[in-house]
């Protein structure tokens, strides 16, 4: 089965290493990185020069593109391949609305009466600031278009509400604003295979947006995750389930624009239940990572199966065991950050027994006879390890950790300790 993965990232290294785990596959990535390039062939066309990639795929003609990041999706890479008759993972433009702009996704959790935080939009920021000084606080602000992480400012007070407007309506994602109720609690990442009619949950995980630890700093791609997520038991799964996803695939399709793909709902876990943060059309970086080593079945059969309308006929298996995942960035990140230092050690966290690595901001270079790696980005990889429980899986990635080193890396050090304090919640309580 010949696949074209888009994309170059994390994300992308964690799929690509489970599609491998088939024999059949024969991987192209575009632009790939140097991870991707020992798993496959490379064609080094950007994400968003859309009328390349549809020429590439035209000549080589995959059985299944595989579509990682957001903007190609929002672009509308799914639909001019799907109209040259190619199988496609990933939604089409209208469905990946819901991650492309905030309000549309917003309006449309109206529309579909689906729990999420009250908001006004603005179209102009005299409108906004007058509504921020006489709003009550913490609010939170956020641009409407993609704006790479930086479209969201959580406001404590009048004077850091004021900046933010300011600062969010220069991106050309922040035309329009939405103020937005604040909402306390956990945080999960919902991930949902389907094809617009079948649905099958994925394993709940939780990211941890910030670069430094108890949650403190400025938010970041994703620093690390776990899976599951010990808070998402039976009954809240089943509650995400009925309340949020069901109603947006359903949403979607009686709107016209059927989701096929991924579907990732950002949820907020609150005193008074599961509340939408926000929707994405794609994997999530770094779960992905955590959830590929759990995955049992075939990857490529169930996107392939996905992008040919037959989730149903798929039986998805899971290792009933636990995936922590930690990140090493560069110096810096996520402002600017230290680029080209020697990595080390990655040999040796690899040979350990259920550690994976996966490589995001690496680049390898032939030196003599030695094919090193180096700094290439503000996350440089993710090292992730399976236990037979969170505190075990944590355990078994941190060791690894240790083997790796590079000047100026970062890495929290309590990634999966808010997993590890609510399963001990549940101990006590059930005990
Ligand atoms: P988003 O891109 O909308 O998920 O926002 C990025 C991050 O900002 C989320 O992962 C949350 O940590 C935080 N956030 C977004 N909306 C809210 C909200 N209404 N209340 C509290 N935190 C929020
Ligand atoms: N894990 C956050 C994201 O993928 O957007």
């Amino acid at each position: 089965m010949k696949i074209l993965l888009i994309g170059s990232g994390g994300r992308e290294h964690a799929l690509a290493w489970r599609l491998k785990q088939n024999p059949l596959v024969q991987l192209i990535s575009a632009p790939g990185s140097s991870a991707l390039a020992t798993l496959g062939v490379c064609s080094p066309i950007a994400p968003d020069n859309i009328g390349a990639l549809v020429a590439f795929a035209k000549r080589e003609k995959p059985d299944l593109t595989i579509i990682g990041p957001e903007l190609p999706l929002v672009l509308g890479l799914a639909d001019l391949l799907r109209n040259e008759g190619l199988a496609v993972f990933g939604p089409s433009a209208r469905a990946a609305q819901i991650e492309g702009s905030k309000v549309f996704a917003k309006d449309f959790m109206v529309r579909h009466n689906l729990p999420t935080a009250s908001y006004a939009v603005f179209y102009d920021k005299e409108e906004a600031q007058q509504y921020l000084e006489g709003a009550s606080y913490p609010l939170v602000l956020k641009a409407d278009g993609l704006a790479q992480g930086k479209g969201v400012v959580i406001c404590g007070k009048l004077e850091s509400a004021l900046k933010a407007v300011t600062e969010l309506t220069k991106q050309q994602a922040g035309r329009r604003i939405i103020i937005e109720e604040y909402l306390a609690g956990e945080e999960i990442s919902y991930f949902a295979f389907t094809d617009g009619h079948t649905i099958k949950p994925l394993p709940s995980a939780q990211d941890h947006k910030t670069i430094f630890d108890n949650d403190s700093g400025p938010n970041t791609g994703g620093m690390g995750a776990y899976s599951p997520a010990p808070l998402v038991n039976e009954h809240l799964n089943k509650t995400i389930l009925e309340t949020i996803i069901k109603p947006t695939v359903m949403g979607l399709a009686t709107e016209g624009s059927p989701f096929s793909g991924l579907l990732y709902a950002g949820l907020m876990i609150t005193l008074s239940g599961p509340k939408l943060l926000e929707f994405n059309a794609r994997f999530g970086d770094p779960e992905t990572q955590a959830l590929m080593p759990l995955l049992k079945s075939d990857l490529a059969e169930i996107l392939l199966a996905v992008a040919q309308n037959r989730l149903h006929e798929t039986n998805i298996e899971w290792e009933k065991k636990t995936a922590a995942t930690v990140v090493m960035s560069s110096a810096g990140y996520p402002g600017p950050y230290r680029e080209g230092d020697l990595i080390t050690g990655l040999d040796q966290a690899r040979a350990r027994e259920n550690v994976f690595v996966f490589e995001s901001g690496v680049e390898k270079r032939m030196e003599g006879t030695e094919l090193n790696s180096y700094t290439k980005g503000g996350r440089v990889l993710s090292v992730t390890a399976l236990g037979d429980d969170l505190s075990l899986a944590v355990k078994n990635a941190y060791e690894a950790v240790q083997d790796i080193s590079f000047k100026g890396a970062h890495y929290r050090r309590d990634i999966g300790g808010k997993g590890l304090r609510q399963s001990l919640l549940y101990d006590t309580e059930t005990n």
